[in-house]
């Protein structure tokens, strides 16, 4: 598949002035300025090919945004070199930004005051839409994502979710090949996320537009990716497929038994048990210490078993325990 973007040994160093106290402090600071540095993204590499929906997570301040960013050609990085369809994001921008798209979530990017429809029409001057694709895409936005509601209404007076809904309208109308979102399904309720999920889907894989998506839910990774990305206080941590993330960490796995009777379960070693109430236990234990087939051998031929679940490891959980222990 064909490249689109290729990121080498990317880092962002953001410096940041040290306020100085007191008008002392104030004066010597113009003629001394003191500045501290943040290492926001610390040597990223990134290959990602043509059709590729790809999910990037991180705790917060993990660097997605600043990442994004970079990608998008907003801002340069410090080091390292960048290569998206084809042109240098930051060095040209103009060429570039008619190629993409980008949605940020905490941030709208149509004008406040006017109707949405006002600004969809100032898009289409601004990325010289041709009439037809600008009337096929409104058209098909509007039905795909419902807005005909609110069409006629300034920004201001939409509800988040219709707002959010008017942005990602709003990124495509140029039929970008590559679209970026960050945090677009930030402060919506259930319904709300699943019909942006379903137009990402839609865009993906019926349109084939390269997607990358930076979410801190889960479930819109599992139903709109195939690929994942996590970075870790600016490190790549991992970089497959979704699936994969549960081979590659999610190691612990949980057996839930029901005894048809009390049991003292004695020590088995390598597997922490838990005492959900007199009859249920749960046995925690990772694969590579203990093969699950000799354990469950182990407790029919010591206890008398009633019923038996084994859990897989849930991605959620994996991601939650990343995050708080790292790698
Ligand atoms: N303009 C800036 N100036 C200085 N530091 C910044 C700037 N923007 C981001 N940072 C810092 O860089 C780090 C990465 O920030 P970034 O916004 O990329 O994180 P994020 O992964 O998007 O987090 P979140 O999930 O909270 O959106 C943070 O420590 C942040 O404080
Ligand atoms: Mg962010």
């Amino acid at each position: 598949m064909e490249t689109v973007i290729d990121a080498k040994g990317i880092k962002k160093v953001y410096k940041i002035s040290k306020r100085a106290k007191g008008l002392f402090g104030h004066i010597a600071n113009l003629f001394y300025p003191q500045y501290t540095y943040k290492h926001a993204i610390d040597n990223i590499n990134l290959t990602i090919k043509k059709g590729d929906a790809v999910g990037f997570i991180g705790a917060n301040g993990a660097g997605k945004s600043t990442t994004i960013k970079i990608l998008s050609g907003i801002l340069s990085p410090t080091e390292g070199s960048v290569t998206a369809l084809n042109v240098s994001p930051h060095k040209q921008r103009k060429q570039y930004v008619a190629q993409i798209g980008a949605v940020f979530g905490q941030k709208s990017q149509l004008a406040w005051d006017l109707p949405i429809i006002d600004s969809f029409h100032l898009l289409q001057k601004i990325y010289r839409i041709p009439e037809d694709k600008f009337q096929k895409n409104l058209a098909q936005f509007t039905k795909i994502l419902d807005m005909q509601s609110f069409i006629e209404q300034p920004v201001r007076q939409l509800s988040l979710g219709q707002r959010m809904r008017a942005d990602i309208a709003a990124s495509l109308l140029h039929s970008p090949e590559l679209v970026f979102f960050d945090e677009p399904t930030i402060g919506l309720d259930v319904v709300a996320k699943e019909r942006i999920r379903a137009f990402i889907r839609y865009m993906n894989k019926e349109l084939g537009v390269t997607i990358i998506f930076t979410t801190h839910d889960m479930q819109d990774i599992e139903k709109t990716c195939d690929k994942l990305i996590i970075i870790d206080k600016g490190k790549k941590i991992y970089d497959g497929t979704v699936n994969g993330i549960k081979n590659h960490f999610g190691s612990e796995r949980k057996l839930i038994v029901q005894f048809s009777e009390e049991h003292q379960i004695a020590e088995i070693p390598n597997v922490q048990i838990k005492h959900n109430n007199a009859i249920s236990k749960e046995f925690l234990f990772k694969s590579k210490d203990v093969p699950i087939k000799s354990l469950i051998q182990h407790i029919f031929e010591n206890y008398h078993v009633q019923d038996l679940t084994i859990s897989e490891p849930d991605i959620e959980e994996i991601v939650r325990d990343i995050y708080e222990k790292g790698v």
